[in-house]
């Protein structure tokens, strides 16, 4: 599937690597021997932010336990690591002269549509300053942006699937952002000539993430006795997409030249309905129950976001649907669960 010749000793920076796309970016670039840099501050959504008021979190010791399993998977695979913080231009021009990357790919954002809906002036500084910074050093150098967007720049898909040409109404802070950042990479394309490559995710789930979406909560739920609770009726559809299908189309993007100046939706390609991740929940945890709540109205109701176009240009091909990802995905939970019963006290 790679063209592991393309990948030889390329030097890819990976800024917000430390988050849980990037470490996973990261240690799969290096397995196909790649030379992946990692650059993260480790302050947002990450060890910093678990480990000050962590009494106020009950998670806490769970996700710093993730989190520190990410570092040191990072450290045994010989992976670089800059803490640095990226609002910080001089310190990561720094970074990117020393690195000299060929590709760079930037995920560092507050990367929750609600979280981002709380604290605006945050989600600006570390999701567009952190961009336009990266755009800056990186321009007129040849090197490849490949910029993490979201599903949510689309806004509500009023029962369609959604191709990358459709119009985009976002909704909320995260969605305008993600959407305004599209077009600033675009933009220093049309000035400075930037190659760029914009993805389009959504849904995703997978092993040490620590954001607590709707799956995630579902398990962590499960794992102490506690039911399952849905805002709304549950039946919206959501392109789930597990973590290593994603990586899949990110590699697939640095190495193909079709990926340069076009904009991707890279998800498993079908949505499903929230209850029916409940439900393949429910059959792990025998007992457990489905509950409902109202809505949050600022959230988009999305779909299926077609891959069509990635499938064509990039040769991408996602292998788990739900019932293989997600059910790979709670087997690891539960196995953690049982070594480290400790963070899973009621
Ligand atoms: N996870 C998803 O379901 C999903 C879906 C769509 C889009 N995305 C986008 O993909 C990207 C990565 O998402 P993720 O799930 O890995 O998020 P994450 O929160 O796990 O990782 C983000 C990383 O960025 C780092 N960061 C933030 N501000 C920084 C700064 N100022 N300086 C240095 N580092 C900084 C954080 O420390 C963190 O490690 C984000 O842009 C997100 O919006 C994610």
């Amino acid at each position: 599937m790679f063209d592991l010749k393309k990948l030889k000793g390329k030097s890819v920076a990976l800024v917000g690597g430390a988050g849980f796309i990037g470490h996973n970016l990261a240690l799969k670039l290096k397995e196909l021997g790649a030379e992946p840099y990692v650059i993260d501050g480790l302050q947002v959504n990450n060890i910093g932010y678990y480990t000050s008021d962590y009494e106020k979190n009950i998670n806490a010791e769970r996700y710093i336990a993730f989190i520190n399993e990410r570092l040191s998977l990072l450290r045994k695979a010989k992976i670089g690591l800059k803490i640095i913080d990226v609002r910080d231009y001089h310190a990561i021009s720094h970074a990117i002269n020393e690195i000299k990357p060929e590709t760079v790919v930037h995920l560092a954002a507050i990367a929750h549509a609600n979280r981002s809906n709380k604290d605006p002036f945050s989600t600006f500084d570390h999701s567009l300053r952190t961009l336009e910074n990266v755009l800056d050093v990186t321009r007129s150098k040849g090197i490849h942006v490949i910029y993490f967007s979201s599903s949510m720049v689309y806004g509500n898909f009023d029962g369609e699937t959604v191709t990358e040409d459709r119009e985009c109404n976002p909704m909320g802070i995260y969605g305008a952002l993600k959407y305004g950042a599209e077009k600033l990479v675009i933009g220093y394309n049309q000035v400075f000539n930037l190659p760029y490559t914009i993805i389009r995710p959504s849904a995703l789930y997978g092993e040490r993430c620590v954001s607590r979406r709707v799956g995630q909560a579902f398990i962590e739920n499960a794992l102490v006795g506690e039911d399952l609770t849905v805002n709304g009726d549950g039946k919206e559809g959501l392109d789930f997409t597990y973590i290593n299908d994603l990586v899949q189309g990110i590699v697939l993007s640095i190495i193909k030249s079709n990926s340069i100046n076009q904009i991707f939706n890279i998800t498993f390609g079908a949505a499903r309905s929230i209850n029916q991740l409940a439900e393949i929940v429910m059959e792990k945890f025998p007992g457990i129950k489905l509950h409902h709540k109202k809505r949050d109205g600022l959230m988009p109701e999305r779909g299926t976001l077609s891959i069509a176009k990635a499938q064509k240009l990039l040769g991408y091909t996602p292998q788990h649907p739900v019932e293989k990802g997600f059910v790979q995905y709670i087997d690891w939970y539960k196995n953690f669960a049982e070594s480290n019963p400790q963070f899973f006290k009621k």
